[in-house]
């Protein structure tokens, strides 16, 4: 059972896809973390993330070991997954992991919740539920400047918008594995609802698609 959650930066699919792995006991894998990763890598050799032959070199040996312990979510560290994940070389040495992960949940699970930008488009195509989380950008704003406000590095209100609104443009505006709802996703805008009220509507889809699942196979 695959679940796939896409949408754009602070929409709140990380919040909703760990409740729906813990409430239906499945794997659960950030893949933003992976393209934050490289992205961080090359800032800490002091690479530009732009450099395309040096960021396929690093997504290809890149294990999320080299970033135990590293802060990867800070604004610089986004900014620069966005730039590679631009790159095709990058998405092509990262795809094969995501999907990996998705036939073989680690633990034994009996699937995985995905969430990124192209997971219900490329990564996992026959997901059983796709989701497509979205918000207002000044309310995505409004809650990553409040996440990121006790750190270094934080950046006020106006330069957070600014910077998710260029984040969006880079994400959905690149030819590769664009950021964009899979024709059979299903939209949830979350602007104006809380945490709990988003679980409780994508419970709804994933009950009755587990059903309709359980009928077609007798
Ligand atoms: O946490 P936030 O929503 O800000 O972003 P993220 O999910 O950590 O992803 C960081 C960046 O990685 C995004 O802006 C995308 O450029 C890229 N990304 C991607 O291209 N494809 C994915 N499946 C996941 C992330």
């Amino acid at each position: 059972m695959i679940i796939a959650v896409d949408g754009p930066a602070a929409s709140g699919k990380g919040t909703l896809s760990r409740r729906i792995a813990s409430y239906y006991e499945l794997a659960y894998l950030d893949t933003g973390t992976l393209y934050r990763g490289v992205g961080w890598v090359m800032l800490s050799k002091n690479l530009d993330p732009g450099d395309e032959a040096a960021a396929g070199e690093t997504a290809r040996s890149f294990s999320l070991e080299q970033i135990a312990g590293a802060d990867i979510r800070t604004p610089d560290v986004g900014r620069a997954a966005s730039r590679v994940a631009a790159l095709p070389v990058v998405r092509a040495a990262l795809l094969d992991f995501q999907r990996q992960f998705a036939a073989k949940p680690p633990h034994g699970a009996a699937g995985a919740v995905l969430d990124g930008r192209d997971i219900g488009t490329v990564v996992c195509p026959d997901a059983l539920v796709k989701f497509y989380i979205t918000a207002a950008p000044e309310e995505r704003a409004r809650r990553r400047h409040e996440e990121l406000r006790q750190r270094d590095g934080g950046l006020s209100y106006e330069m957070t918008l600014e910077d998710i609104k260029r984040r969006d443009a880079r994400d959905s505006g690149r030819e590769t594995a664009p950021m964009r709802p899979a024709a059979d996703a299903q939209f949830i805008d979350t602007t104006k609802l809380d945490a709990d009220a988003v679980f409780a509507r994508a419970c709804r889809f994933i009950d009755n698609a587990i059903e309709d699942r359980n009928e077609a196979v007798g």
